[in-house]
């Protein structure tokens, strides 16, 4: 009760001070990790960032998946992807950087994006793509999946999961007007 006070006297995040609410307790699951490949980031961010989630294949993909994730907060997804962004693309075609491209990842078998060399844990991996999976994996990535490459700590709550696997399903949906 007395540390929820100081959770939202954060600074710094006033500029998004409509998200101030979701973000309350915020930083805590970092432990520096996710900054781990600095030599990337002067590259990625720019085209690792779609500027809009929108259009019919993004809203289609996100209508199927029903709730929470039709309701989840979308801003709060693009924020938390920041998180992934020194290591993943999600754009068709964009390449691999310490992690794989995740275009069109729902619905695909785990350890499958071309040309990406995986752990033998994901390669071996026997399942599927869907947000209880990845829910899961993002809660803890470790225990997920053991034996598993990725270097992130997990995100602890639901709802920052929930708005997270949101923006992902709309921004890695494959285009329909464009083929694949
Ligand atoms: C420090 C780099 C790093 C960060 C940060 C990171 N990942 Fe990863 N991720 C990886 C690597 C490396 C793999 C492949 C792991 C393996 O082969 O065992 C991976 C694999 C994955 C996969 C499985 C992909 C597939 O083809 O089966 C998903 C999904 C994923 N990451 C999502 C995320 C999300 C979402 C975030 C942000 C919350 C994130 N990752 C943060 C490095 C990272």
């Amino acid at each position: 009760m007395r540390t929820r006070s100081t959770h939202f006297a954060l600074s710094g995040l006033t500029a998004a001070a409509f998200l101030s609410l979701a973000a309350c307790g915020e930083p805590e699951a970092d432990t520096g990790t996710a900054e781990a490949p600095a030599r990337d980031t002067a590259s990625a961010p720019s085209q690792a960032e779609p500027a809009s989630v929108g259009g019919a294949s993004a809203e289609a993909a996100l209508a199927a998946l029903g709730e929470p994730y039709v309701s989840a907060n979308l801003a709060n997804g693009e924020r938390l992807w920041r998180r992934c962004q020194s290591c993943h693309t999600v754009n068709e075609g964009a390449r691999h950087l310490v992690g794989p491209n995740l275009h069109g990842m729902f619905g695909q078998q785990a350890g499958a994006a071309d040309g990406f060399r995986y752990s033998a844990a994901l390669e071996g991996a026997d399942f599927t793509w869907t947000p209880e999976a990845l829910d899961e994996w993002l809660a803890n990535p470790r225990t997920f999946l053991p034996g598993n490459r990725m270097s992130f700590a997990g995100l602890r709550h639901d709802s920052d999961r929930n708005d997270l696997i949101a923006w992902l399903a709309a921004a890695t949906a494959p285009d329909g007007t464009s083929g694949e």
